[in-house]
């Protein structure tokens, strides 16, 4: 892939981010001052901002993966690459729209009835095992190395963790009710797709920025380990009364694991942390902090509790603080434009209105004891989120084709 289509790609997640991004603001603004009238209902309207979302990491991540493929496995890339990224575009985009109006539901087109919501997610979700066969095709035979060793990895777990998202169509049409089995399906998409994937697949794009700069691993490094225990984690995502001790257990002590292993990659992450773009090492924090969290789990109460409370912080620290910083650093270190004051306005921008955000979300779990209303800390969320989403429009200028 050559800088062209890569930047046009990297551009494109931004966009998305940017599109789920405003209407993650106009979900804050909503919670915080009502839905206006006719815009359809807030759970809809969360479905079409948390699966474009998803759109937007996994379209970056695959724009770097692609870049780097031919560097590291000393073969050109597979035919199809550039259809592939422009179907996962197009689809990612289009949850949007289908999700909006009805979610999971079925919406009326003229005569015809039809699950939107669920059919794009299924075509996005095609995308993905077609980016996951071609990964296959170009590293067959190729050099190995530890970026490519993290990313088969995470694609191992994106494989798994898609079985789960197509299982909802599926359940749908089957008409399965049983919750328990719809919880584990949905969190072994949404929490694998998190704590896995995003997690071994940013650890192979920081690796391999990282050798680009010159910079070589020292000593052991976790990678099959650290796919093997992210695996049962999405357990912990569940609701705790559908959870069995022996199943919290197994989850819990596996988060922990997870958590001790990424520590060796944080460690040199830290010491190389000079080479590494300003939002990643903002986005850095915000592992320290799963790490953390992934402790305070191991006491069962303070999970009951922060399952039911501090789920949106979680995720949000997870995959907006951690994730979205480290990738919209990412980029813009690869393909931005040379670093100008405009820049360094995009990365302020951006860990203002994040952190704002972040720390809005967190003292809203904890509004029983303080002596403020929650409703305080929603109208913050939402003012913060204009921060964000207007540095995510300032960097679509930096990585805007110049020629
Ligand atoms: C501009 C930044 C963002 C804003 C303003 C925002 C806003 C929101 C809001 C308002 C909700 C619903 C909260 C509730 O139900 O109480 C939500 C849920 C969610 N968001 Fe975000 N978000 C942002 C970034 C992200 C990113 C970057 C991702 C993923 C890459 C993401 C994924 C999710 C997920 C998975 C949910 C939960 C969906 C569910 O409950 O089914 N968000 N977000």
């Amino acid at each position: 892939m050559n800088i062209r289509t890569a930047r046009r790609y990297a551009f494109f997640a931004v966009l998305i981010m940017v599109l789920a991004g405003a209407t993650g603001s106009f979900l804050r603004f909503a919670l915080a001052y009502g839905m206006p009238p006719g815009w359809g209902q807030i759970r809809h309207v969360v479905h079409a901002h948390s699966h474009t979302m998803f759109g937007w990491t996994i379209l970056a991540l695959m724009a770097l993966i692609w870049s780097e493929i031919p560097r590291l496995t000393g073969k050109p890339l597979p035919r199809g690459v550039t259809w592939q990224m422009g179907a996962t575009f197009i689809f990612s985009l289009l949850q949007l729209p289908a999700f909006w109006p009805n979610g999971y539901g079925i919406t009326q087109i003229g005569p015809a009835r039809m699950p939107l919501g669920a059919m794009s997610a299924g075509f996005a979700g095609l995308t993905w095992f077609w980016f996951m066969g071609l990964y296959g095709r170009a590293v067959r035979g190729g050099r190995s190395s530890l970026p490519l060793r993290l990313w088969h990895g995470a694609v191992v777990l994106l494989f798994i963790a898609s079985l789960g998202a197509m299982a909802e169509p599926v359940l749908m049409i089957l008409k399965v009710e049983n919750e328990f089995v719809k919880h584990l399906f949905l969190h072994l998409f949404l929490d694998l797709f998190t704590t896995g994937w995003l997690l071994l697949a940013i650890f192979g794009a920081l690796w391999a920025y990282l050798q680009n700069q010159g910079i070589t691993p020292q000593g052991w490094l976790p990678v099959a380990s650290l796919a093997l225990v992210a695996l049962p984690t999405f357990l912990l995502g569940m609701p705790p009364s559908m959870l069995s001790p022996a199943m919290y257990w197994v989850a819990v002590i596996a988060n922990l694991a997870l958590a001790v292993l990424a520590a060796f990659h944080l460690r040199q992450f830290w010491i190389n942390r000079r080479q590494l773009p300003l939002l990643v090492q903002f986005g850095l924090a915000g592992l320290v902090i799963q790490m953390g969290a992934a402790v305070l789990m191991l006491v069962p109460s303070v999970w009951q509790w922060g399952v039911g409370t501090l789920r949106i912080f979680y995720l949000h620290n997870m995959l907006l603080l951690w994730t979205s910083s480290a990738l919209l650093g990412l980029l813009l270190a690869r393909w931005g434009h040379a670093p100008s004051r405009w820049t360094r306005w995009v990365q302020g921008l951006w860990m203002v209105g994040v952190g704002w955000m972040w720390l809005a979300l967190l003292l809203g779990g904890f509004t029983v004891w303080l002596p403020v209303s929650g409703r305080v800390f929603l109208e913050w969320a939402a003012w913060a989120s204009v921060i964000i989403v207007l540095a995510a429009i300032m960097a679509l200028r930096d990585l805007k084709q110049t020629t």
